[in-house]
């Protein structure tokens, strides 16, 4: 048998594409393989979100070419492909930068793998339009084996692309104008994990609450109604959802986080700066202010709420206010959890072309003093945990003999003693220490609960 590796860099999606293609390739006779000296086929799923992400690519392709040409001496092929958010922005100059590569395929296109496989012999192929078919058509799903060895929290991609421009964005470009998968073939595949033991799922989409697809009732069904729906799946007893942009938190979006107990209290929400200068040169279509009030009513419908955004310092024009309205927007919203990044040109996108880019130096010390703010929010979310009984989705044995981990509604790693319960059951734990990324717990039998 054949053997496939794949590395995945940046998003979830890419981690939910690579799988899709080690299903498709099973079909095609490859098993997967984590180690990437035996595999037969290497395939670098890339992010060009920003550059150091892309630049990743080339010395890492420098090293699978070196393992190729060993392998060749040995009488073995390896046939090398780059996929991804890179493959679809710089398409041929790949195979120019580096002649060992058999084959570039965008995130539109890795359902041509096996026929761009095959004709690739002759010739090395480049497969970036993109496609008028849908891409999930052609997909197999995974073996129930599969999906069980992957776990008990899945990602499932319901929508793809983003439609919003913001100035400093490759996703519109690589990925293409926002789709949104229909309901019927969200459910199938929601049915089919749960049916393998997923009891959790992330919906996952670049700009996941802009969905908007079509109902079996022929209706187009937002992000809030699908929730609704897919809380009613048999074994699905944890929903999430990522990543969001804050002009699509519809009404119905917001009471399902109200509504729904199977919807976590933790969103994803990206605001980027607190400055509404710079939120206006970023083309984000909100202010800090709109983003706080927003905050107040997502919390209203969801008291529990936590959230975590991502932020760019360092964005062109970005001025010593406009940084500390950003440091503002963080210490009035509280958040449990973030990315924060340094402004990165992208080659295409309006920001790269803006003047005033800011000095290296400066972002430095911006990005060191944000992070600096988040991690004590972190922390302090973290230890504010301690004392409260949580409930807590078991994923796997925990670091010593006797411990099972698994995570808060709040995405932390929990693990207590327990010989007893089984990877799936979600339980009550009481929290009686937060470590630096993990919290302990001790199980709260259910006759204990009221005592807790
Ligand atoms: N530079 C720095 N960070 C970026 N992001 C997107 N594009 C850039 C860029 N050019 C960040 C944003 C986004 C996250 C996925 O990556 O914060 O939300
Ligand atoms: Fe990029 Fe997100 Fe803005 Fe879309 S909404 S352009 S994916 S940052």
């Amino acid at each position: 048998m054949k053997k496939v590796f794949v590395k995945s860099y940046g998003c979830q999606m890419n981690v939910y594409d690579a799988e899709r293609m080690t299903d498709m390739l099973a079909t095609e006779g490859y098993s997967e393989t984590k180690a990437m000296e035996e595999a037969d086929l290497v395939i670098l799923n890339t992010c060009h979100i920003r550059e150091k992400a892309a630049e990743k690519v080339y010395s890492e392709l420098g090293r699978v070419r070196e393992l190729k040409q060993e392998r060749e001496a040995s009488g073995q092929e390896t046939r090398i492909v780059v996929a991804g958010c890179v493959a679809q922005a710089e398409g041929k100059e790949i195979l120019r930068r580096q002649p060992a590569v058999d084959v570039v395929v965008g995130p539109q296109n890795y359902h041509h793998l096996p026929d761009l496989l095959r004709k690739s012999r002759s010739e090395r192929l480049v497969d970036t339009e993109f496609p008028i078919e849908d891409k999930f058509d052609h997909l197999p799903a995974p073996s129930r084996a599969k999906t069980i060895s992957r776990g008990v929290s899945a990602f499932l991609t319901i929508q793809e692309g983003c439609d919003k421009f913001c100035t400093f964005c490759v996703v519109p470009y690589t990925r293409g104008a926002e789709v949104s998968r229909p309901v019927a073939k969200i459910l199938e595949e929601a049915h089919r994990l749960a049916e393998a033991g997923v009891r959790e799922l992330t919906l996952i989409g670049q700009n996941v609450n802009a969905y908007h697809g079509e109902g079996p009732d022929g209706a187009v069904w937002s992000l809030g109604r699908l929730l609704t729906r897919l809380a009613e799946v048999p074994g699905i007893a944890r929903l999430r959802y990522t990543t969001s942009h804050p002009r699509d938190m519809d009404d119905e979006l917001i009471a399902a986080h109200g509504d729904l107990p199977a919807l976590m209290p933790y969103l994803h929400l990206p605001v980027q700066s607190g400055s509404d200068r710079i939120l206006d040169l970023m083309n984000r279509k909100h202010t800090g202010d709109e983003y706080r009030r927003l905050i107040e009513r997502i919390r209203k419908a969801q008291p529990n709420l936590a959230l975590s955004s991502d932020f760019i310092v360092g964005f062109p024009g970005e001025t010593d206010r406009d940084f500390e309205d950003t440091m503002r927007l963080v210490a009035d919203v509280g958040f449990a959890s973030s990315f924060s990044f340094k402004y990165s040109p992208r080659p295409g996108t309006p920001a790269a072309e803006m003047g005033e880019q800011v000095p290296e130096a400066v972002k430095a010390e911006r990005l060191a003093r944000l992070q600096n703010l988040l991690e004590t929010q972190r922390q302090a979310f973290n230890h504010g945990t301690v004392g409260q009984t949580l409930d807590v989705l078991l994923e796997k044995p925990g670091r010593h003999p006797g411990q099972i981990a698994g995570k808060s509604p709040y995405l932390q790693p929990v693990q207590f003693e327990s010989d007893v319960h089984r990877i799936g059951e979600v339980v009550t734990v009481r929290i009686v220490r937060a470590g630096s990324n993990s919290l302990f717990g001790e199980w709260v039998k259910p006759g204990d609960r009221a005592a807790a």
